[in-house]
């Protein structure tokens, strides 16, 4: 069994953050989304891992490889993204016969894939999906199952009128079947060869396709919101982990790595985490906050927000649900003419 996670794509619903850096990279609770889909897959007991990488390869191999991982990891080159389908065509040759977990590296699945890989082996599926109900569907692919509830009737990418809630989740169970189906799609409306039309193919074609349901929580977290919602049900679960001594007052589950600073006027109500290095002062830090390693905060209170690493925000009143990306600066100007002033890059966002 081999796995297949995607860190391609350009990202444009995270624009500006995606223009420097790939989307699978952004953090979430100060680790890079992709890393929950590698944990999930050695978890599930795969030690072949094919990353397909796109725009920003060198940053995607730099970033994984920086880490020591319990697997041998291959990187697919994808060039244009062209779908879903069209990166498995792109690495035929790395799975060859064997089956494969294809994973999604801005998915993150709060369960992992243990129990859902166990169902598509037990079952001997030609195919296995997860499925979730979304108040959303329209913004997925979405299934249609028989009657009974026991098999897939048919599965469409995206539609206006969904026939049901149930939608994909970005994860799934392949044998090597699916090499022939994707050979056989046309690319859809939106210029894509889609997987969801794959499936759809096995199962015009008598394969048989499971599908299990997740029973915890999922984000895909292609947009701004999404991310901040991931960031927060990741928050929920982190244990207190206090590597520096500090005088700052702390209420409940808080990381601090090495080498941070904070002042004792600084308050911290977690979930929280804070990276290594990070300079805190005269601040008050709130639930829900991730703050990446380098970061100077003063003067400034921060909520249910994510700041990228190197950032500096100093007096700056009261950040809330907002994404800060690296290096980005926020002071007060204290030069005449008094009034906003920015410095903002294409496809930057600012509520005021
Ligand atoms: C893709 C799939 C869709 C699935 C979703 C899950 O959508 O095409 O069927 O529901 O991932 O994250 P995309 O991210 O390309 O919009």
């Amino acid at each position: 069994m081999k796995a297949l996670i995607l860190s391609g794509g350009h990202g444009t619903r995270l624009r500006p953050l995606t223009y420097s850096q790939q989307k699978q990279l952004i953090p979430v609770a100060n680790k890079p989304v992709l890393f929950y889909a590698i944990e999930d897959v050695i978890e599930a007991g795969i030690h072949e891992i094919g990353i397909i990488v796109g725009p920003n390869a060198e940053q995607v191999k730099e970033t994984v490889l920086s880490e020591d991982w319990d697997a041998d990891i291959e990187f697919i080159y994808q060039g244009d993204p062209k779908g879903l389908a069209h990166a498995i065509l792109v690495a035929r040759d790395y799975l060859g016969d064997d089956d494969f977990v294809m994973y999604l590296g801005d998915n993150i699945l709060r369960e992992g894939i243990v129990e859902h890989l166990r169902h598509f082996k037990d079952g001997d599926f030609d195919a296995s999906i997860l499925l979730q109900e979304v108040p959303n569907p329209q913004q997925f692919g979405v299934a249609e199952l028989s009657e009974d509830g026991k098999t897939i009737k048919r599965l469409v990418e995206k539609p206006k009128v969904p026939p049901s809630n149930l939608a994909l989740v970005g994860i799934y169970f392949f044998k090597p079947v699916i090499h022939e189906a994707v050979r056989n799609i046309k690319p859809s409306w939106r210029n894509e060869l889609e997987i969801t039309d794959a499936i759809q193919w096995l199962i015009d074609n008598g394969y048989r396709v499971g599908w299990t349901k997740v029973t915890g929580w999922w984000k895909d977290t292609g947009k701004p919101g999404d991310l901040l919602d991931a960031n927060r049900l990741i928050l929920d679960d982190i244990q207190t982990e206090i590597q520096v001594e500090t005088k700052a007052r702390i209420h409940g589950r808080v990381v601090i790595e090495k080498g941070t600073e904070i002042d004792e006027k600084t308050v911290i109500k977690g979930p929280v985490v804070i990276g290594k290095n990070v300079v805190i002062r005269n601040s008050y830090i709130g639930p829900y906050t991730s703050i990446g390693d380098n970061v100077v905060i003063e003067n400034t209170e921060v909520e249910d927000s994510i700041i990228l690493p190197d950032s500096e925000i100093r007096d700056a009143g009261r950040i809330v649900e907002s994404l800060i990306g690296r290096g980005a600066k926020i002071l007060r100007g204290s030069s005449h003419p008094s009034g906003r002033k920015f410095v903002l890059g294409d496809m930057s966002r600012v509520l005021l």
